[in-house]
């Protein structure tokens, strides 16, 4: 069972009653929000009992987008100087139909679901996020992949002129961001292609207008401000591999037992967390996923392929 109504969200007894109230109303918001669209809400993917979702004002100001620099604050400083409207999305490679499309044009008569996913950064820290989007499979079957097609490489807008960190001399990222996923993996139900978050658009600095979510794999994976997509045959780079590969690899499924080389992913630090409460918590193969998705790693090796 991947999918469970909101309602069987179960509040953690440590929940102050200020957190758990105004969660219960951006339930019931979003889902009178969701409701008048006319959108299906559904849509917690097993949550333990203890998965508060992150209040909006982390989720939206503690980013990582290095378009925009390399501290957490700078996306939402400075991505509202990205223009996301016109956006179109170049189609290429192994599918029946390619091309330049609309973005809207893509999105136009798919169901938006919200999913509350956890999302694990390599960084080892950890949200719970009411994501809104298309299950990916959805989007990417409109463009007929061909049966050589075994990955589908993801890249970000290419625009120094709009995100300062492209220009920036010093960095090291051979822009555009890059990233994939094994046909399988990107096929798979969970695999989301977000356009909002707390039933609202998507701001900009969390990937506007459109970004990836892979809930059992590290956050780099999902990729932002999406250009272009192109399925191919072998497997794709992506830009933290190319930029360290002894560090981060192509699968990058969340793993407590394969310590990055710098420090140990066995545990994370939930947010909010602070100096006097850490909120630390162990961290879950597959972060938590693993009854869903562990049987695409079937007889891989997951310490060589990390
Ligand atoms: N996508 C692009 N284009 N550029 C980035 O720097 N950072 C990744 C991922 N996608 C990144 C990106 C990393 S390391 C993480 S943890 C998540 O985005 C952060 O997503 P958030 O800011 O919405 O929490």
């Amino acid at each position: 069972m991947l999918i469970r109504n909101p309602d069987s969200i179960l509040g953690s007894e440590i929940t102050p009653e200020s957190v758990y109230q105004s969660r219960r109303q951006f339930m019931t918001a979003g889902a009178l929000g969701l409701a008048s669209l006319g959108l299906p809400f559904g849509a917690s993917a097993s949550l333990q009992q203890d998965d508060e979702i992150t209040p909006e004002n982390i989720v939206t100001q503690y980013n990582n987008f290095y378009e925009f620099g390399t501290g957490k604050e700078d996306p939402a400083a400075y991505a509202h100087e990205m223009t996301i409207d016109p956006w179109s999305v170049e189609v290429s490679g192994a599918a029946n139909k390619t091309g330049t499309f609309a973005f809207e044009d893509i999105i136009k008569g798919l169901d938006v679901e919200e999913r509350v996913y956890r999302f694990r950064c390599v960084e080892a820290w950890s949200m719970v996020v009411p994501w809104m989007g298309i299950p990916l499979k959805d989007i990417l079957a409109q463009f007929e992949p061909m049966g050589n097609a075994k990955f589908v490489e993801f890249k970000t807008l290419y625009r120094p002129d709009e995100m300062r960190g492209q220009k920036g001399f010093f960095s090291s990222i051979d822009w555009p961001y890059l990233e994939g996923l094994r046909m399988d993996e990107a096929n798979h139900p969970l695999s989301l292609m977000v356009t909002g978050l707390y039933g609202k658009d998507l701001p900009n600095q969390n990937g506007a207008p459109w970004r990836l979510m892979v809930p059992w794999k590290y956050g780099f994976k999902s990729i932002k401000s999406i250009v272009s997509i192109r399925f191919t045959e072998r497997e794709p780079i992506n830009t933290w591999k190319q930029l360290q590969a002894s560090e981060y690899g192509f699968y990058a499924n969340v793993n407590p037992a394969v310590s990055h080389p710098r420090w140990s992913q066995a545990s994370e630090r939930r947010l909010p967390s602070s100096l006097f409460n850490v909120n630390r918590r162990p961290t879950l193969p597959f972060n938590g996923y693993a009854d869903e998705v562990a049987h695409l790693y079937a007889g891989m090796d997951l310490r060589k392929y990390y």
